[in-house]
């Protein structure tokens, strides 16, 4: 596990970014493994910077994100789809037919899943998986569990993440009850995975996926047995790592 801590978010947001645009500068092929949430925001900031100064082309390159909200619908503004589209996907040249979301409105679910998953299978390894992390160590929307699921699934939200993301919508009833997405095996199966955290809330939750014992109880305490792990933190995410 490589461990990076960086007073300053800019520079965190420059680190991230680079290690992206270095993998589609020397494989212009490349998978993206790509995620939601406050996080990555400022990292798509740096990677639309550098696409804008002409140092890479997403061209030929394909990305799959890791979740979407069962029932909003695709342009509702805070669809996945549409946050991607504002933070990065209007902004570069990823053909819109490489950039692949779950179906949030599919009619059949899990014929969905089955359908996202065999596309990931299709087009090889994600090389790079970026991932967020929720208080509760959440990873996409992989919640707390006894048991985790391997493929794309449909999830029921845990309360605690509904109350996270009602900042985003006008009223906790606003915010989906479930979502697909990817699951946990398909997250590890990534060749290298690149998860940033930041904040003083994000301490705790922090210490437990990256030192503590690895449980479903934090879906992102998986994260430790991946051969190629790179964490990116802010100084008060860090705060309890030594
Ligand atoms: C969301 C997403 C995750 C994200 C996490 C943390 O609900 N499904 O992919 O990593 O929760 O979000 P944030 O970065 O806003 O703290």
């Amino acid at each position: 596990m490589n461990v990076l801590v960086f007073d300053d978010n800019e520079k965190l947001n420059e680190a991230g970014a680079n290690i992206i645009v270095s993998l589609v500068q020397t494989n212009p092929r490349a998978v993206l493994g790509l995620a939601t949430g406050g996080t990555p925001v400022g990292i798509y900031e740096q990677v639309v910077r550098m696409y804008k100064q002409g140092l890479v082309s997403f061209r030929n390159a394909t990305s799959y994100n890791l979740d979407e909200y069962v029932g909003l619908p695709e342009d509702h503004p805070e669809s996945y789809h549409t946050y991607m589209r504002r933070h990065l996907f209007d902004h570069i040249d990823l053909p819109a037919d490489s950039a692949h979301l779950p179906n949030g409105n599919a009619t059949d679910p899990d014929a969905e899943c089955a359908a996202y998953d065999e596309m990931i299978e299709r087009s090889g390894q994600i090389d790079l998986q970026l991932l967020g992390i929720g208080h509760n160590g959440h990873i996409g929307f992989n919640e707390p569990d006894t048991d985790l699921v391997r493929g794309t699934h449909v999830v029921t939200l845990a309360e605690e993440t509904r109350k996270a993301n009602a900042r985003y919508f006008d009223a906790i009833d606003d915010v989906p009850k479930q979502a697909i997405t990817m699951g946990i095996g398909s997250i590890l199966k990534a060749k290298t995975i690149l998860l940033v955290v930041r904040g003083a809330d994000k301490a705790e939750i922090a210490k437990r996926a990256l030192t503590g014992p690895i449980t479903t109880d934090v879906p992102a305490s998986l994260l430790q047995t991946h051969p190629r792990l790179t964490v990116l933190l802010d100084r008060a995410a860090a705060r309890h790592l030594s």
